[in-house]
Parts: structure tokens; C-alpha cells; sequence
């Protein structure tokens, strides 16, 4: 359910019976217990614009607001501030109707919209890297979080296939000849050895810029080749994803080479619409303020990345219909996206109504702070990282429980690959990210295994207790209600999150949730003697719903749970 539109309403209504007439204010949650649930933090404003005393606009608003249903409790504090306590008997009566449902009551958009995400986009040239990490891994959540709220999500995986250095791999891959596909399994080394063939030897050279031409102008033999070398390395990107449990599939592919037929349109259209200048012989588009052009078509008549990515989002706006259209990439090509979405608005190629956005990511870095590298200062290679998660979460939870070693395998996977996903979706997606083992492995902090310990330790509750629940909710001290409170916020998180693009609104969230129950847990036993059988009964819905809310927010972010941790 949606908290916080309930608290707002009853202070609209006191602010309509009051006579304010202002646009609707928004209460926040609480900083401190003994600041109630929520805040309302606008007397302030108000009263600057009214030119009247914040405190006393403040208790005029309280001397307005219908106590009783959703709010019990309303105090004037400070300059002006009204802390809102929320009513034990409703928040109950929300947490039992939420804990009935399978969506945890969560609702869905009112007006739900078609998303396209676009994400992950590995160059086939090269292995996967961890550099496509953040992108596959945000990415996704994005676009399951956005599906859980109702939206129409279409996942664009938008792979770089084209280029010259395509000429130079298939030219190899006909050398090798059958070995092809073997030396293929290590895409990194077989660029490189194409290389070296391509730097040492003249014929070889000459050959691979003729396949480039070749490819460009649709020579089967070569297109065969391009097309067997890009299934062999989206065959490596798909082990990655499965190993990490994202749901992109080849469906989800649209690759640069899809667009390069609308290509020679979009510079007519660009022309049509007398946007572009010659500038050293490229095709640009000048935009105002911007010092430097976007360059859509090279001298040699050679096209972009930014004459794709043109191409793509007027595809995407049009056919596709998408009123949202959101990029999770790198940082470091926010100048990109900027000016193509500039030049997608101006052209007319997206409606202006489309929210276009660059869910911006930034470096992943070692312990000491330099760009994650191997020792010798390679890129490390995906597969090997996610490989290495396993066995180090193996040295984890080993010897926690009595785990049969099948167990202990699939238990592995879920807590290696959690924690590594994790990790990377609990900092703000902006900053540079530390890549730490021994922190993303711990049992303490804001960790995925804090989560999923948690949910496991719901479980065991569960084992111990064979009967089934029934009886009421009660809100019997402040931990419960306390608890009862964050269970509710739910939704809120959530929307914000989509809203945001924001996965660390959710980790946050999670690891709140979490810390505060172990708190209510200490103090409140559930199974223990002497636990009167309604307290028992309730204490159970409660910690029933806590597990299954850190259960669908781990499975937004892409994370399973495990029973016994
Ligand atoms: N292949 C690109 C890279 O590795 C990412 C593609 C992002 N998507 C896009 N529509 N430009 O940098």
C-alpha cells in the first residue's frame, strides 16, 4: 500500500479545512522514534510565504487534522516541525491484509507504461568483462522492478557487432578454419592472436579490410562467417548471464548491426530537418551550448555509435512505443547520451513526451582504489570472477550447517553470486564502487548474506513451529510497531526506487528492515514458553511477512533466498 499518500491525505485535509490553500506538501519519515512515524517538515515554507509564525501554522494544521483512523497523535516540535504518530490498530489491520496477499499488497501504476531498458550492450569483439558487470546487474533489476509495478518492460540488449575490427576477426576465423570455434572459447586471446597476425602480416591485413568491405556490402560467405563468430561469442555473454541469473535472452538482442539499414535515412532525415553542417569533411550536428558537434557520418561515409544510437531510439520511441527509454551505461558516456538524446528531441525522431535517461554507473575499483584489474594488469575476465564468488562463499557458510554437498553447491551459488550483485547494487549507482570480498562476504553490515541469514533464521522459526497461523495481529510495544511501520513502506521504496532508478533505495531499505528485526527478535521471543498464544500468533505474521518481504525485494534485485544458512 502506498504509506505515505495516506498520511499526506489527512494533512491535506487539514489543510483544506484550515483554509491553506497550497499545493500539496509531503511528509517524510521520521529520522528518530521519539519524532512519531512521519513528518511533516512544510509549516516552515508556508509560513515564509504566508508571512505568519511556523509553530503557529503548525498547530493550526494539528487543530485540523482528524485524529483517529490513520494518525493518532499529532506534536508541534521545534521551529514548526509536526511529528505524526500512525494508529496501532490500522497499521495491524494493513499489515494483515499485506500479509493475505501474494504481492505483499503491493499495488501496480495507475497508468502503466511501456520501458525500454537497455542494458549490458557487451561488445562481441571481446570477452565480457567487468566493466559489463554493473551494467547487466542494475539493469535488470531495473527492468524487474519496473515489470513488478505493472509496466511494459522490453529488455534491449544493444551488443556491438559492427565495426572494422570485425574484418580482422573473421579473416582469422577462416584461417583457423574449424579450429575456429575451439580458439574461440577464449575470445580475449583470440583477439589478440588476430592482431598479431594483423600487425605482422600484409596479406593478412589487406584481407581483413577487404572483408570489411565485404560484410558492409552484404557478401554472403563473409556475412556467414560475422554471423558464426557473433553466435560463439553471445553464446559466452549467455553463460555469464545465466550464472548470474539475468533474465536477458536472445530475444532481448537488438544489435547495433540491426539499425545499420535505417542508418543512410536518419542523415536524409537529419538533412530534411537542416540540422546537419559539413565540418572536415563528417556529417555534425551543432547543438546550442554544446562546444563540441555530434559527428554522424565520417568523411569516408562511415556511421557512428552516435548515428545507432539515433537510430535505436527512434525505433524504440516509434515502433516500439516506449514513453520511457532508460540507458543503463557507463558514466563516462554521459556526454554521449546527452547530446543524443538532445538531437533525438530537436529532430523529432522521439516525441517530446519520452523520457529519455542516462542511468548513469560509475568505475568498479580495487581495494586500493585503481580500476579493477588482474594482477598483471589485464581486464579480469567475468566467467572468472563469478567463478571465484562461488568458492569463496564455499569458505563461508561451510561450516555453518550440516549441509549434504549438493547443498552446499547450489547454497554456494546463491550466496557467491547474491553477494557480488549486492555489493554492486547497495552503493549509489554514481560513485566509483570497492570491489571487496571479505566485505560483500560477511554475515554483518549491509550485505546480501545479512539478508538471506535473516530470511533462513524466519524459516527455522517456522520448522520449529508446526501449527498454523491464525488470530489477529497486535501492535504490543514500540519495536512491533516500529516494525509493523517499515513493513508497510514496502511500496513506497519501491516506486521511489523505479522513479530513481535506483536499486540502493531497495538495499537500503532491505538492510533497515533487517536490523530492525533482529532488534524486535531479541526482545520479543516467539516460540519461547510463556509466550501468550495470540502474542505468539501475531509475532509470527510479522515475522512471516519480514521474510517474505526481504524475499521479493532480494528477488527484485535478482537474488535468491536459501531456507537453512
Ligand atoms: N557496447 C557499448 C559499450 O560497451 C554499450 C552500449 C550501450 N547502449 C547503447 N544504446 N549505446 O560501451
Amino acid at each position: 500500500m502506498k504509506l505515505k499518500s495516506q498520511i499526506n491525505n489527512a494533512i491535506k485535509d487539514a489543510f483544506d479545512k484550515a483554509g491553506i490553500d497550497h499545493e500539496p506538501m509531503s511528509v517524510s519519515e521520521a529520522t528518530k522514534p521519539e519524532f512519531g512515524d512521519y513528518q511533516f517538515n512544510g509549516a516552515m515554507a508556508l509560513a515564509k510565504k504566508l508571512g505568519k509564525n511556523p509553530r503557529e501554522i503548525a498547530n493550526d494544521i494539528i487543530d485540523h487534522l482528524e485524529l483517529g483512523k490513520v494518525v493518532t497523535k499529532a506534536e508541534v516540535a521545534g521551529p514548526g516541525f509536526i511529528n505524526l504518530w500512525l494508529n496501532p490498530l490500522w497499521i495491524a489491520s494493513q499489515c494483515e491484509t499485506a500479509h493475505s496477499d501474494e504481492r505483499l499488497g503491493v499495488g501496480k501504476h495507475e497508468n502503466p507504461i511501456k520501458v525500454v531498458v537497455d542494458y549490458s550492450g557487451p561488445n562481441m569483439a571481446k570477452q565480457m568483462h567487468v566493466g559489463h558487470l554493473r551494467s547487466t546487474i542494475i539493469g535488470d533489476t531495473l527492468a524487474n522492478l519496473l515489470t513488478f509495478l505493472g509496466d511494459e518492460v522490453i529488455r534491449q540488449n544493444h551488443i556491438g557487432d559492427w565495426g572494422t575490427q570485425f574484418g580482422m576477426l573473421i579473416a582469422y576465423l577462416e584461417e583457423t578454419g574449424t579450429d575456429g570455434s575451439v580458439c574461440l572459447r577464449d575470445l580475449e586471446q583470440f583477439y589478440k592472436d588476430a592482431k598479431k597476425r594483423f600487425d605482422e602480416d600484409e596479406n593478412f591485413a589487406n584481407k581483413a579490410r577487404e572483408y570489411v568491405v565485404k560484410i558492409q556490402s552484404g557478401d554472403i560467405h563473409c556475412l556467414n562467417l560475422w554471423q558464426k563468430f557473433i553466435d560463439i561469442s553471445l553464446g559466452h555473454c549467455e553463460d555469464v548471464y545465466s550464472k548470474l541469473c539475468v533474465k536477458l535472452t536472445r530475444d532481448d538482442v537488438k544489435a547495433e548491426s540491426f539499425y545499420n539499414e535505417d542508418l543512410p535515412q536518419v542523415i536524409e532525415d537529419l538533412v530534411k530537418q537542416d540540422l546537419l553542417k559539413e565540418s572536415d569533411g563528417a556529417q555534425c550536428v551543432f547543438l546550442e551550448g554544446e562546444e563540441i558537434p555530434v559527428i554522424v557520418q565520417k568523411g569516408d561515409g562511415g556511421y557512428l555509435y552516435a548515428t545507432t544510437d539515433l537510430a535505436a531510439l527512434r525505433y524504440r520511441a516509434n515502433v516500439l512505443g516506449a514513453k520511457r527509454i532508460s540507458y543503463v551505461v557507463d558514466a563516462r558516456q554521459a556526454g554521449h547520451f546527452k547530446q543524443v538524446f538532445k538531437v533525438a528531441k530537436e529532430s523529432g525522431f522521439v516525441p517530446k513526451d519520452v523520457r529519455l535517461e542516462h542511468v548513469a554507473f560509475g568505475t568498479m575499483m580495487d581495494k586500493s582504489g585503481r580500476p579493477f584489474k588482474t594482477r598483471d594488469g589485464g581486464t579480469v575476465k567475468l566467467i572468472d570472477l563469478l567463478d571465484e564468488a562461488v568458492v569463496k562463499a564455499k569458505e563461508a557458510i561451510k561450516e555453518r550447517e550440516n549441509y549434504s554437498s549438493k547443498e552446499i553447491e547450489e547454497i554456494a551459488h546463491i550466496v557467491g553470486i547474491g553477494a557480488v550483485k549486492y555489493a554492486d547494487l547497495s552503493i549509489n549507482r554514481e560513485s566509483n564502487y570497492i570491489f571487496d570480498w571479505d566485505k560483500m562476504l560477511s554475515f554483518e553490515g549491509n550485505t546480501s548474506l545479512y539478508m538471506q541469514y535473516a530470511y533462513a533464521r524466519i524459516q527455522s522459526i517456522f520448522r520449529r513451529f508446526d501449527g498454523k497461523i491464525k488470530g489477529d495481529i497486535l501492535i504490543g510495544d514500540m519495536l512491533e510497531h516500529r516494525l509493523a511501520v517499515m513493513l508497510l513502506r514496502f511500496e513506497d521504496v519501491l516506486r521511489r526506487a523505479a522513479e530513481d532508478a535506483a536499486p540502493n533505495q531497495i538495499t537500503t531499505y532491505l538492510y533497515e528492515l533487517v536490523t530492525l528485526f533482529m532488534r524486535f527478535y531479541e526482545q520479543n521471543p516467539i516460540l519461547k514458553e510463556g509466550v501468550d498464544e495470540a502474542t505468539k500468533m501475531s509475532r509470527l505474521q510479522l515475522a512471516d511477512l519480514t521474510a517474505k518481504t526481504i524475499k521479493q525485494g532480494l528477488e527484485l534485485l535478482g537474488i535468491q533466498v536459501v531456507d537453512r544458512l
